[in-house]
């Protein structure tokens, strides 16, 4: 596997440029994250251990950027979010930029990066899934909600912390909570403040797999590849139609029928068939 860093800027210039993905990861760095590429999957991980990889408004800047990248860019196929070190995932959002905040900035904080980062996580048309390895609290539990499911290292704690600062959750987490482990749990958790264990959050349904730390990375990486191999169409519909199932704006069964239908005018949809009744391995082309 390499490891890539790279700036922002020129992930978005890079669209226009004569240069592989793979070139242009080896040549930039950004500020709070750092980017491996690997089999066509995005591993991006936050990196500022020293504060516990906590969510500055460089890396709400950042990650929109890269997520923009993950959407757009036909060279990847899905992605992993994790945190640097072993300590934590993310340990919320970061504290010392709320002093200066009165209502209208922090209803500001919060809107900006719900739009530009958590409801680009969880509209992707590509798999995102959150490798948790520590701590998963505020901010950083609502980061791994957003991704379209979530793997844990046995050393994960999930919670929802805000009240002990005199808030609440402020990108999407009561919303994302309740619909993961049910109102009575979610707002046990946020009334409390209480973390959870890796145990509690696979027994809640938080998480899919808790693993040993050391597989975390290789298991998340296992479950892509296998995501990968399969029509990318197709992928990006079932993720569009599940997610209607939490839209109150939509009807998920509509939006079903038209993401099923639309399909069959897909050229892997017409392989996937014929591969099946020939019985070949189909390969996609995401046509
Ligand atoms: N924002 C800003 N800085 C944070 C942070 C956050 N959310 N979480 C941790 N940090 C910083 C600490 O200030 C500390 O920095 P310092 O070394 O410069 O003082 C560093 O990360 C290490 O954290 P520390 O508290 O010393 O580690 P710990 O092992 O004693 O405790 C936690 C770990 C996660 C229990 C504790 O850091 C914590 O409660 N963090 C805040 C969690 C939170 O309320 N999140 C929701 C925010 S809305």
């Amino acid at each position: 596997m390499t490891t890539i860093k790279l700036n922002y800027y020129y992930i978005i210039s890079y669209k226009h440029a004569a240069v592989s993905l793979q070139q242009a990861y080896k040549k930039f760095l950004m500020q709070t994250l750092s980017l491996a590429f690997h089999n066509r999957i995005l591993i991006i991980t936050i990196n500022r251990p020293d504060k516990l990889n906590a969510l500055n408004a460089t890396v709400i800047e950042e990650l929109s950027a890269t997520m923009d990248d993950v959407c757009n860019n036909p060279e990847i196929r899905s992605a992993i979010i994790t945190g640097s070190g072993d300590k934590a995932f993310v340990a919320g959002a970061d504290i010392s930029e709320f002093n200066t905040l009165d209502a209208t900035g922090g209803r500001a904080l919060a809107e900006k990066g719900q739009l530009l980062v958590f409801n680009k996580i969880e509209q992707s048309p590509k798999p995102v899934i959150a490798a948790v390895n520590g701590f998963a609290l505020g901010g950083g539990c609502e980061l791994a909600m957003a991704c379209h499911f979530r793997l844990a290292g046995s050393n994960a704690k999930f919670g929802q912390p805000e009240v002990n600062l005199g808030l609440i959750p402020g990108y999407g987490g009561t919303q994302r909570l309740a619909h993961l482990v049910g109102k009575g749990r979610a707002l046990e958790l946020i009334l409390t403040g209480n973390m959870i264990d890796a145990a509690t959050a696979l027994q809640y349904g938080l998480v899919n797999h808790v693993v040993s730390p050391e597989e975390l990375l290789t298991k998340a990486l296992s479950i892509l590849e296998l995501i990968n191999a399969k029509a990318p169409l197709a992928v990006a519909g079932a993720i569009k139609a599940v997610n209607a199932a939490f839209d109150t704006q939509l009807n998920g069964y509509d939006t079903e029928i038209a993401a099923f239908g639309a399909l069959f005018d897909t050229e892997d949809a017409k392989e996937g068939a014929a591969d099946f009744l020939e019985k070949r391995r189909a390969v996609f082309k995401g046509r």
